[in-house]
């Protein structure tokens, strides 16, 4: 009797989160396609995953670095966010051909723009390797020679499953290490940019509206892959031609409505839903403060600068709002944890779980220590990603610093090979990629994080933990930071222009010079230093810490009977299936599950500077020629947010309807939903979506690019 009353709040704990997870596609059929049809999906689960025959992951892309796209089109056009084309578009923008300012739109297939270094990736196959990878490890073997044996057949079947044909392979950890699947890829390397709207209407809302809903921009970007006459990848080259995909996604005109079925397919990042009380503790108490608070300083110094003109807007917009993207989401995090009481659900999770496995007197041993374990690690862990902290989020946030320690391989290599004739200093820099301080980077402005970091960093840090340099300049300036960090900014030749022309012009005859350059010094003490100490002590509690959560993962999976668990996102294919759906930011409050044009225009009536729109689409809204892309109710719709478990990764996700259509753009989540990365509540945790119907507007309407529709398969 006592057990099934355990089993039963085992239950509510565990269980009870409708539309949570991260699914891997090719176990649909085995875990959810049931639950999938509960929820009005009505294609098979081969539809979505099969090696043989096409299916939806056939049009399903890993976009550049870190985004999806998905194919849309049978001649390659693919559909991604504008963020995601962001860095390709900015590429191909000059001052007098400003294509991110402007927007841009092929109207023709030869005025396709060529991105150089932009790759677009698709999943052939995903295979489970687990008993292969296991099979190598010994039980006489150390932790050591475990790890390595891992690696060794990691590598040996990636290389067979590159045998003799196109593709790459690469395999990865699920569950902390109690899986392995292998993932054989495709990757086109000619992709040209077919058209973006302007930065005004693509980013509309800027850093005031990102992470938040009620949403109002067009975040999307289009690009149309080339292959060999073959239909294989090649490098670019004007003789290549579309790419005929194996599958493209429908595009559907009629929308969605609450409570209909979403699909997302794309690439999640990285999430941390198995974390136990004491790293959730360690998140909202001390690290999440922290990284907010340090970030936010930085991002005062920026916007300080980039309101005094133009020239250094345009420097720091870039860095701005990569440091206030993951500002604003790890402070949303913070409060969506806490209001939650995640460290008081994550403890009853445990307690729950040792309770479920007492009655096994084996399993009972096995993890009586367990959490015990993990609460010792994470103390001795707390100081040390304290530390880490202060080296990415402080010292590693002044360019100077950063700029400076690039170097290092330079010096490096010079020692080693006399530079001459065919050893040029230029080939060097190639080779050892520093990073040129010239880009992006204000002297004045720089100095002024450095002095904010600096003090940051010495308030919060022992003097016998700093590195050994900085500690002796410090000595030097009788622990004056502002007088320290001005010695630095006046004597070195890494961030003054014109003393870094000269430096370039002659570096190899002066290299013992600039070697003995204080800003360069006390950038490779502080690198240095987190290289010797920190981050292996970093490394060795990642790894503690990975194999307690494999035990506690495993131990889950095993005894938690009632539970699917889906593995952690780790940049792989994943299915994540909800609703269309509104939710309440808090009490008395019910955000609409869907925004229109005319909020748009009203943000924009309010005249700042973040909701100005070109005044085109201005014209366009008093006409209210909205064509077939208009709602039943007669307004044109802009994004929707939906119940999708989605994190970072998932931008540019395709969001797909019940019959497989496509019907938005995945580009956001709510601030309040930010919290799904650690723990997803269904209650208000949100994806948001660009509304298809919009996107085609903007194509049709707005551009003048209608031609482009003639190649989708538009569902009336
Ligand atoms: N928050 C979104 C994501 O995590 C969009 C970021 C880009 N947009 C911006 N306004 N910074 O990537
Ligand atoms: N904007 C995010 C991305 O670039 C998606 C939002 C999220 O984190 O869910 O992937």
């Amino acid at each position: 009797m006592k057990n099934k009353i355990i089993l039963l709040f085992v239950l509510v704990t565990f269980l009870g989160k409708a539309d949570e997870g991260m699914w891997m596609p090719q176990l649909i059929e085995a875990l959810n396609i049931k639950d999938m049809k509960k929820n009005g999906f009505k294609l098979t689960a081969e539809q979505i995953y099969s090696i043989n025959k096409a299916s939806m992951k056939d049009a399903v892309a890993i976009f550049g670095g870190g985004c999806t796209a998905e194919v849309i089109s049978t001649k390659g056009l693919i559909l991604t966010n504008h963020h995601c084309g962001f860095s390709a578009i900015a590429g191909l923008s000059t001052v007098q051909n400003d294509h991110l300012k402007n927007g841009y739109w092929a109207m023709k297939p030869s005025e396709e723009l060529n991105c150089p270094g932009l790759t677009v990736t698709f999943i052939k196959k995903i295979e489970d390797v687990t008993v292969k990878v296991m099979e190598s490890i010994k039980s006489t073997f150390s932790e050591i020679q475990k790890d390595s044996a891992i690696k060794a057949t990691i590598k040996s079947l990636e290389t067979l499953a590159k045998k003799d044909n196109h593709y790459e392979a690469f395999i990865r950890p699920f569950y902390y290490g109690n899986e392995y699947y292998l993932f054989v890829t495709e990757t086109f390397k000619d992709i040209r940019l077919v058209g973006a709207p302007p930065e005004s209407i693509g980013k509309f809302g800027g850093e005031t509206d990102n992470w938040v809903w009620p949403r109002h921009n067009a975040d999307f970007s289009m690009f149309r892959i080339y292959a060999s006459k073959e239909n294989k990848p090649a490098d670019f080259n004007a003789e290549n031609i579309p790419y005929k995909p194996i599958h493209s996604f429908p595009i559907s005109l009629k929308g969605a409505e609450k409570g209909d079925f979403t699909m997302v397919y794309g690439f999640p990042g990285r999430t941390q839903e198995y974390l136990t009380s004491y790293a959730v503790d360690l998140l909202i108490k001390q690290q999440d403060p922290l990284r907010v608070n340090l970030r936010g300083k930085r991002l005062a110094i920026m916007d300080e600068d980039m309101k005094k003109n133009d020239t250094l807007r345009l420097m720091y917009t870039a860095k701005y709002a990569g440091v206030a993207n993951a500002y604003k989401k790890w402070s949303g995090e913070m409060a969506g944890l806490i209001k939650s009481n995640a460290v008081e659900k994550k403890k009853k999770q445990e307690d729950e779980f040792l309770a479920l496995v007492s009655s096994d007197p084996v399993k009972k041993e096995l993890y009586k220590n367990l959490f015990n374990e993990f609460k010792r690690t994470y103390q001795e862990y707390a100081p040390l990603s304290k530390q880490y902290d202060y080296f990415t989020e402080c010292l590693w946030g002044v360019d100077a610093f950063r700029l400076s320690a690039s170097f290092m391989p330079v010096f490096a290599e010079l020692k080693k090979k006399q530079l001459g004739k065919e050893n040029k200093f230029e080939t060097l820099l190639k080779d050892t990629k520093p990073v040129l301080p010239f880009k992006n980077f204000n002297k004045e402005t720089d100095r002024k994080l450095c002095k904010a970091m600096l003090e940051a960093y010495v308030a919060a840090t022992d003097r016998e933990f700093m590195p050994r340099y900085l500690d002796s300049l410090l000595t030097a300036h009788n622990g004056n930071v502002n007088a320290l960090t001005d010695f630095l900014y006046n004597n070195s030749s890494f961030i003054d222009n014109e003393k870094a022309k000269l430096m370039f012009s002659d570096f190899e005859k002066s290299a013992s010079l600039y070697e003995r350059d204080p800003m360069y010094l006390v950038a490779s003490s502080i690198y240095l230093h987190y290289q010797k100490t920190v981050i292996p002590q970093i490394g060795y509690f990642d790894r503690q810490i990975n194999d307690l959560q494999k035990v506690y993962m495993k131990g889950l999976k095993e005894n938690v009977k009632d539970k699917k668990f889906y593995p952690d996102a780790n940049g792989t294919l994943r299915v994540s299936f909800g609703k269309v759906a509104d939710y309440q930011p808090k009490d008395g409050v019910l955000n609409l599950h869907y925004t229109t044009i005319d909020g748009m225009v009203e943000k924009n009536k309010t005249g700042l500077e973040d909701f100005y729109v070109k005044p085109r689409l201005l014209e366009l809204f008093e006409k209210k020629d909205f064509g077939p892309y208009v709602d039943k109710n007669g307004k044109l719709r802009i994004a929707f947010t939906g119940s999708n478990h989605t994190t970072g990764g998932n931008s540019g996700s395709p969001v797909i309807n019940a019959k497989g259509e496509l019907i938005g753009t995945n580009f956001d989540r709510n601030w309040e939903g930010t919290m799904s990365d650690v723990m997803y509540n269904g209650d208000f945790c949100r994806n948001i979506v660009l509304d298809v119907r919009f996107t085609l507007w903007m194509i049709d309407k707005y551009a003048g690019a209608g031609y482009l529709l003639n190649e989708m398969k538009l569902v009336k």
